[in-house]
């Protein structure tokens, strides 16, 4: 079965904006999570999307739901986890309590914050992950990456040309993930900010599925600005 992971249980504490998460902002004419379950949503691939949201937030995110007239039967609202990958392993739990354990199960992981995804990525990530148990969306990088581990001294700049910027959604075989993470060590568990970082760090492969420029994160005020704007039609290269 495949299954969509909405990551919503973050509070957006670099968005100086606002007491509300940033995935509850109002962009255009609703709220930033709700243009991103419609995103998903349009994918008919989908057997059921799970949402991870902080468990202060999950009654107004059922509220929303109503309010915006989703499709009660398509989603479910479980709670999230103190960071982004135990939100996915408490929506991997979710899953596993409605639907059992599978080796076909695929989990589509995509950030709340992103809403301008687009159909062509959902479903190549769907296709991409039950070929090959991984992908990543990526977009290739722009500007030149300089690497500093010491004393604000640059150690490396990297051939441009194998630089990408991560973007979401991350998806995979959800039996697979679970094995990887179960073979990390307490070290390596303790630095995992990304989740394709397990296959990684097991010399797994990860595929990669080109994202969109316009496929942002809403991190800073700024992003917010630039996100309003892409919402009433501008785009990225104005
Ligand atoms: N996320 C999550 N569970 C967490 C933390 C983050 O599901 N415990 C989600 C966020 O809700 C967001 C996505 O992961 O949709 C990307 O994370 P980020 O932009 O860092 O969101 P926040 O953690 O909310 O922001 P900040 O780091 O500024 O506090």
């Amino acid at each position: 079965m495949i299954f969509g992971a909405i990551l919503a249980g973050g509070s957006g504490t670099r968005m100086h904006i606002s007491s509300l998460p940033k995935q509850f902002l109002p962009l255009d004419d609703k709220p930033i999570i709700i243009h991103t379950v419609e995103k998903m949503l349009a994918c008919s691939k989908f057997d059921k999307i799970f949402i991870g949201i902080n468990p202060s937030w999950a009654s107004y995110m059922n509220d929303l739901l109503g309010k915006y007239e989703i499709d009660e039967e398509a989603v479910v609202v479980v709670v999230g986890g103190e960071n982004r990958n135990s939100t996915i392993f408490n929506i991997i739990e979710g899953i596993e309590e409605k639907f059992g354990v599978s080796d076909e199960h695929i989990i589509v992981t995509h950030d709340a914050v992103r809403p301008f995804v687009t159909l062509r990525i959902i479903e190549e990530n769907i296709e991409a992950a039950l070929k090959y148990g991984a992908c990543d969306t990526v977009v290739p990088a722009t500007d030149t990456i300089v690497v500093s581990q010491k004393n604000d001294i640059i150690s490396d700049i990297p051939n441009r040309i194998y630089m990408y910027q991560g973007q979401t959604p991350q998806s995979f075989n959800i039996n697979k993930l679970k094995e990887l993470y179960g073979k990390l060590s307490e070290a390596q568990k303790a630095v995992l900010t990304d989740a394709c970082n397990i296959f990684v760090m097991n010399s797994e492969k990860v595929k990669l599925v080109m994202g969109e420029n316009s496929n942002i994160k809403i991190t800073t005020v700024n992003d917010y600005k630039i996100a309003q704007y892409l919402a009433i039609g501008g785009t990225e290269s104005d």
